[in-house]
């Protein structure tokens, strides 16, 4: 029997007792599915799919129907997690109405707990207005991979006194429009300390060191099976990879010298038909 699934105030109380929020991406059923097995709190639909998934180079070209197939499978895997729905670029940008229909479409199409948007200052009447129409907001600032061709590609940021005041006024902002969580990343961890203690609602991280509330990873990253490259952050906890195309090569094989299937792996004529069978195969095999 799997744990009751996790709201918002546990993740608050978690917060207040020190005990760290875990958070994982999963885009399908399967790494749902084993996600709720080990006990994970936390599940987000990344828009990283884009490159997990499709093979994109980035995120931008993720749409929203692509997002919501992918949340759909995740919710069946994964009933009794708390899991999240991340906003596409274009999905939230031109108007604050645009933000809420497709926030509306997260939560009443594939049942999301939460949805997560990338941006501060500029996004809080996009998170002030889906906040307002009653969906949990998760906060997403640091380094903003929908944004990177702004930032200058994919690179960690506040590392100067300028820049890190930049992302500390970006999550109060993110906070003060009514996001209820804050993940920040690709930022140094004395920064993502200080902005723990600057806002109230839980900071989670990636790539941000351990001084905040919980930590949240790519499934692909972790697990060792997406391979076109690793960030610095990124600790593999197993190497999937390698298992998979150990396995292929031995099926190829297997295949290639008839070693599968074997004999366990067919079925056989009722006991009863055999005759009638043997008969009818003469007609067509002389
Ligand atoms: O899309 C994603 O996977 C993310 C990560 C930074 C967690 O937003």
């Amino acid at each position: 029997m799997s744990a009751k699934k996790l709201t918002l105030s546990n993740f608050y109380e978690m917060k207040s007792q020190g005990k760290k929020i875990t958070w994982i991406t999963a885009y399908d059923y399967p790494i749902a599915s084993l996600s709720q097995q080990a006990g994970i709190d936390m599940i987000l639909v990344g828009d990283s799919l884009g490159m997990v998934v499709y093979g994109y180079e980035g995120t931008v070209g993720v749409t929203m129907d692509e997002c919501i197939i992918h949340c759909k499978a995740v919710r069946r895997g994964a009933p009794d997690v708390f899991v999240v729905g991340d906003m596409p670029f274009g999905s939230y940008h031109a108007s604050d109405a645009d933000a809420v229909n497709n926030a509306v479409r997260f939560v009443k199409e594939a049942g999301m707990d939460a949805i997560k948007l990338e941006g501060g200052i500029r996004v809080a009447s996009k998170i002030s207005a889906i906040a307002d129409a009653g969906i949990v907001v998760i906060g997403h600032v640091g380094l903003t991979p929908q944004s990177s061709a702004a930032l200058g590609g994919f690179k960690a940021q506040g590392r100067t006194a300028e820049s890190a005041e930049a992302v500390i006024a970006d999550s109060i902002a993110v906070e003060k429009a009514g996001a209820r969580m804050l993940l920040v990343e690709a930022i140094p961890p004395e920064l993502a300390g200080a902005i723990r203690n600057i806002v109230k609602i839980p900071v989670l991280g990636i790539g941000a060191g351990a001084d905040i509330d919980g930590q949240v990873m790519i499934c692909g990253d972790i697990l060792g099976y997406f391979e076109a490259f690793t960030p610095k952050f990124v600790k593999k906890y197993a190497n999937v990879a390698k298992i998979i195309v150990d396995a292929l090569k031995e099926y190829i094989d297997d295949v290639q010298q008839s070693k599968f299937p074997a004999p366990e792996h067919t079925y056989s004529i009722m006991p009863e038909e055999v005759q009638k069978f043997e008969k009818m195969l003469k007609k067509y095999i002389k």
